[in-house]
């Protein structure tokens, strides 16, 4: 790949200017999920014991150019202190001569983290003066957001161009697992895409019809399509205007060789609700006051056995309402027989996305997937095809 590692760069008594993603969820001050934060600390430790000093330049939640005091970075000080096992100074901005003298000030062995980037307007800009003032506090940049990498803002683009700049351990790990799972992946390949709209997904799908052997629908947008082959899905959410183009992407696909897997049989309840009584019946037989809330055993053998004959697998959004007892049993049965494979050796499996992640930590088996992505958007945005602004300045600058 065209850009540059941690490996490339001399780092030591460098000060090194990290970008990373520790947008991670909050409840009352307490962090929920700190995987993003565990994430990167194989970054930072390299960083440290290459002898570089790690600055840490990060944006939080979406605060609108304003100081807002609720979106500090501050309060995420002791979860890095735990995650990184050294001491970590805070800045109150992240350009300024109050940064510039706590970079210059770091100890060897200590982590500088540096006031949210979304505190200034001009970040989501990709304003140029902004990045100036933040390479005057590093020596080398490097970027280990994959997942902000979807946005050109100051600290994710521009920053790229005005430092010698270098992908961290985080971004190396995600780039090269979707490069396996859709750039250059052992074939047969099987997309499982999910989620509610078709309408959100739909670049998404033209992209992976053209890409891949098999495309496993589920979730309310598979409603969608049962609907454009004629059948009725009764109160299930479904986009009805989608309709049509659904049934473009069914004729596309039949015309690429890509084989579209709708369910055959349905789990259907008359209230969206955990243990909701529930009956399992054909595709085509959702009675009216029925509504769709997973693919019933009949499409999990047919989907497993897809599994079973491919050699990758890429996975974004859940088979049905996962997030209600019983109507995760497709999403988990089919997870946890990509799972197996993956540990014998079978099968590459790589998943992104908020919601998929947690619906494949739910049924455990998110352990085995040979790689699970900390991005959302940006996951959603490589799976597209699109260039992600953050990756191509790494590439330009490499
Ligand atoms: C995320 O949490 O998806 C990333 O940190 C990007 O955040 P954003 O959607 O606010 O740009
Ligand atoms: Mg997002």
């Amino acid at each position: 790949m065209a850009w540059k590692t941690l490996d490339d760069m001399d780092l030591n008594g460098k000060r090194v200017l990290v970008r990373v993603d520790i947008n991670v969820p909050i409840v009352d001050g307490v962090v929920t999920d700190s995987t993003r934060i565990r994430r990167i600390a194989p970054t930072v430790r390299d960083i440290l014991a290459a002898g570089g000093k790690p600055i840490l330049l990060a944006h939080f939640g979406r605060p609108g150019g304003e100081r807002r005091e609720n979106l500090s970075l501050n309060q995420l000080v002791p979860t890095l202190e735990r995650a990184f096992e050294t001491k970590v100074h805070f800045a109150a901005d992240c350009v300024g001569t109050g940064a510039e003298l706590a970079a210059e000030q770091l100890q060897p062995g200590e982590v500088l983290l540096l006031e949210n980037t979304r505190f200034h307007a001009a970040e989501t800009k990709n304003d140029p003066d902004l990045a100036a003032g933040m390479a005057r506090l590093g020596d080398v940049y490097c970027n280990d957001a994959f997942s902000a990498a979807h946005r050109a803002h100051s600290s994710t683009e521009a920053l790229a161009r005005l430092l010698p700049a270098c992908a961290g351990r985080l971004m190396q790990a995600e780039l090269e697992a979707l490069e396996s799972a859709l750039g250059q992946p052992e074939r047969p390949v099987t997309a499982v895409v999910g989620g509610a709209k078709v309408s959100t997904k739909l670049e998404l799908l033209s992209n992976l019809i053209e890409k891949v052997d098999y495309l496993v629908i589920g979730g309310g947008m598979a409603n969608t399509f049962l609907v454009a082959k004629g059948m009725g899905v009764g109160k299930s959410l479904a986009e009805r205007i989608m309709k049509d183009t659904a049934a473009k992407i069914i004729e596309k696909a039949d015309g690429l060789g890509c084989q579209i897997i709708l369910p055959t049989d349905i789990v259907v309840a008359e209230k969206f609700e955990s243990h909701a009584p529930h009956q399992v019946l054909p595709a085509d037989q959702c009675p009216e006051e029925g509504m769709i809330l997973d693919a019933g055993p009949d499409s999990v053998a047919r989907i497993t056995e897809i599994f079973g004959q491919s050699k990758t697998v890429i996975w974004n959004g859940p088979l049905g309402a996962f997030e209600l007892e019983p109507f995760d049993a497709a999403t988990n049965a089919a997870a946890l027989k990509a799972a197996a494979m993956t540990n014998a050796g079978q099968l590459t499996s790589v998943a992104g996305g908020g919601d998929t992640v947690a619906a494949l930590n739910a049924s455990g088996a998110a352990g085995d997937f040979s790689y699970i992505s900390t991005a959302g958007g940006a996951f959603l945005e490589w799976m597209e095809g699109k260039t992600l602004p953050g990756v191509a300045a790494l590439e330009e600058a490499g």
